[in-house]
């Protein structure tokens, strides 16, 4: 369905408590009253915050024990159980997303995941062997989703169970897109020895990417965005171990100042550029979530939230951050011509906020979404409306904060 056909979001009043500020505005903004989006599919592009399958159907499985708690095996997820976009879909009364990559029993018809872990917003100059990081970057995303936009609407047409198993046309403008993608363009700067200066100056063409898949899509007739913004980084005890770090650039939560710092001024620019967007597209509603407020907030109060260690991967193996790079989760030695996992999980991953170094627990990414979904106490615009009501565009999105 192209961009004139697609259905416009509705303007409408989010909470109540503003009722001032909108008797100030021209009732023309103020269109209908909220109402559920009832979502009918999920698009999601991102990186290993969001692989639901990719990665693994391409290169590998992701080796136990990912997986462990909800699925009880691998399910192609970096973590013990659920992402954010499992708790997103479950919350919409949608099936869990299929990878887009994955041709072994994937089901499109709610939806498709064009995430991989490893995924950059930029394409890298370095193979997957070399660096880690997918191929899969937004880009080679982008025209995955162009390509399944266009096929699916021609195999569907053949009948049986192809219309079971691809989503109907009108899906397409009436889908949640969303987007969980920019760590590992930060990361990768540090791989190639750039400064931080120098992360920090290739951010806007980072985000000048971004923001063209953002308008492929919307030319595609995608109008409801989610987009997460970036965690923090420096809390991550990948980045901790990776890097020499004095107890002087460490905060008083033990995370590395320099690295959240990049990822703070990565969101800022991303939310200048969505502001940009909100203009430029005017049928679009799209949402920024503070993703990184509610991951620190996490980290900061663990406690009392009822979580333990926040700072040390519950599997992985040895050293400060039980994290070694060169055996992470689920790898593997070879004993007496025996197979033993060497970096196994820590007892009670329900109490752990990080789960291998890099991704979440299930534990914490359902108390992450518990945050965002409900009232929009995280997002920007900062009263913004319940994940379900998505698609409404918040007239505060059109103030200027
Ligand atoms: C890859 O190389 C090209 C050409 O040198 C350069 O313009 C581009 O910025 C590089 N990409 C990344 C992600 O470093
Ligand atoms: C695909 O999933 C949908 C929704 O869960 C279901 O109705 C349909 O039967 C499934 N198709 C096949 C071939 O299993
Ligand atoms: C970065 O620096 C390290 C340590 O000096 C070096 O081993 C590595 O090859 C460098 N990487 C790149 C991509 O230049
Ligand atoms: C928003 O929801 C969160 C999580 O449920 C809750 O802690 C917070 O108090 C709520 N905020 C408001 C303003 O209702």
């Amino acid at each position: 369905m192209m961009a004139s056909e697609a259905q416009k979001p509705n303007q409408i009043v989010a909470i109540p408590i503003w009722t001032t500020l909108i008797l100030l505005l021209p009732t023309s903004t103020i269109s209908s009253v909220a109402s559920d989006c009832s979502f009918p599919a999920i698009f999601n592009f991102g990186d290993s915050n969001s692989d639901t399958g990719g990665l693994s159907a391409a290169f590998g499985q992701a080796p136990p024990p990912n997986g462990l708690t909800h699925f009880h095996t691998p399910s192609g997820r970096y973590s013990d159980g659920r992402l954010l976009i499992d708790f997103i879909a479950e919350s919409l009364g949608l099936p869990y997303l299929s990878a887009y990559l994955d041709s072994v029993g994937s089901n499109f018809s709610h939806g498709a995941n064009f995430a991989t872990a490893g995924s950059t917003i930029r394409p890298q100059n370095t193979t997957i062997g070399q660096s880690g990081y997918s191929p899969i970057s937004l880009d080679v995303q982008s025209v995955q989703f162009s390509d399944f936009h266009k096929r699916s609407h021609l195999i569907r047409n053949k009948g049986q169970v192809f219309e079971t198993l691809l989503p109907k046309d009108h899906y397409f403008s009436q889908a949640l897109y969303t987007f969980d993608i920019g760590q590992n363009d930060l990361t990768a700067g540090y791989k190639l020895n750039l400064t931080t200066q120098q992360v920090e100056a290739s951010i806007p063409d980072v985000l000048a990417h971004f923001s063209a898949v953002i308008k492929n899509v919307y030319n595609e007739g995608g109008r409801s965005f989610w987009i997460h913004n970036t965690g923090p980084l420096g809390c991550l005890p990948y980045m901790l171990d990776r890097y020499p770090i004095t107890p002087a650039q460490l905060d008083k939560y033990g995370c590395a100042t320099q690295f959240n710092e990049v990822a703070q001024y990565f969101n800022l620019k991303l939310k200048e550029w969505v502001l940009r967007l909100r203009e430029e597209l005017p049928a679009a509603a799209i949402t920024y979530v503070d993703i990184y407020t509610v991951k620190y907030t996490l980290i900061s109060q663990a406690h009392k939230y009822g979580f333990e260690e926040p700072l040390r991967a519950c599997c992985g193996h040895g050293g400060k951050y039980n994290f070694n790079n060169k055996a992470r989760c689920g790898a593997t030695k070879r004993l007496n011509g025996k197979k033993i996992v060497i970096a196994k999980a820590c007892k009670d991953p329900t109490v752990r906020i990080n789960w291998d170094g890099i991704h979440y627990t299930e534990a914490a990414n359902k108390w992450i979404f518990q945050q965002i979904s409900n009232n929009g106490s995280f997002s920007d615009p900062p009263l913004l409306l319940p994940l379900n009501m998505a698609c409404h565009k918040s007239i505060y999105s059109q103030l200027k904060f």
